[in-house]
């Protein structure tokens, strides 16, 4: 059967927090119970996040960055739209200097509007980053937040260098170059924002979005 067949209904991942499956040109993102936790905490927990996640999208969409489109929402499952693209993370190796250098440069100008917009993504890295047809799309906003907080965006760049550093190596100061290029574009203040994403990175130590939220 071929990969992408229309109206099929596959299983494309399974994490620690959500489920997603594609039906057709739909992607539907199911938050997993936790069957170790309170059945109404459990409730509460998957609900508010379904919906914080959704509102993020939503807000993404409306400060300019490429989304998915919400298609329906409900307690603890988004419908979105399916991105028919490749994960960013399984193509880097493969795009040229010139193109990859583009590609940096937009997402750290996107990802300067989300900050100034108030959200930070929480889990930026490659993998919920898609690519099609040459344009960038952010997915997984599972772990964002709404927060103008300094710290909140610090640590927001830092998770993304580390991605980098670990999953692509390689480029990485190619990358860095591009991405801050970007990002400083579109963020008057980035200096303020680096310089406290190198002090985290000094300290060694942050607090990682979603481990207490
Ligand atoms: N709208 C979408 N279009 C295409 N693929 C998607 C979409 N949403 C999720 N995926 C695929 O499913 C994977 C997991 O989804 P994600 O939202 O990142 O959940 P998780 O929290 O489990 O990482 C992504 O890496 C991507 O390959
Ligand atoms: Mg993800």
């Amino acid at each position: 059967m071929p990969k992408n067949k229309r109206n099929s209904i596959e299983i494309i991942s399974i994490g620690a927090e959500a489920k997603i499956i594609k039906n057709g040109d739909l992607i539907i993102k199911e938050r997993i119970k936790k069957s170790y936790r309170n059945e109404f905490i459990d409730n509460y927990l998957r609900k508010f996040r379904t919906r914080r996640e959704a509102k993020l999208l939503y807000e993404a969409k409306k400060a300019g960055v490429p989304v998915p489109f919400i298609i329906d929402l409900d307690d603890d499952r988004i419908v979105m739209s399916y991105i028919d693209g490749d994960r960013l993370r399984d193509i880097v190796d493969r795009l040229d200097k010139e193109k990859r250098t583009k590609i940096f440069e937009e997402i750290g100008r996107f990802v300067a509007r989300l900050h100034l917009s108030g959200i930070v993504h929480g889990d930026l890295t490659t993998s919920n980053i898609l690519i099609k047809d040459d344009k960038i799309f952010f997915i997984d906003f599972g772990l964002g937040d709404f927060t103008k907080d300094i710290e909140d965006i610090a640590v927001d760049l830092l998770l993304f260098k580390k991605c980098i550093r670990t999953s692509h190596y390689k480029y990485e100061e190619e990358i860095l170059n591009a991405f801050f290029k970007g990002y400083c574009e579109e963020y008057k203040n980035c200096e303020e924002v680096i310089k406290r994403m190198n002090e985290i990175e000094k300290r060694g130590r942050y607090f990682k979005r979603g481990e207490n939220n």
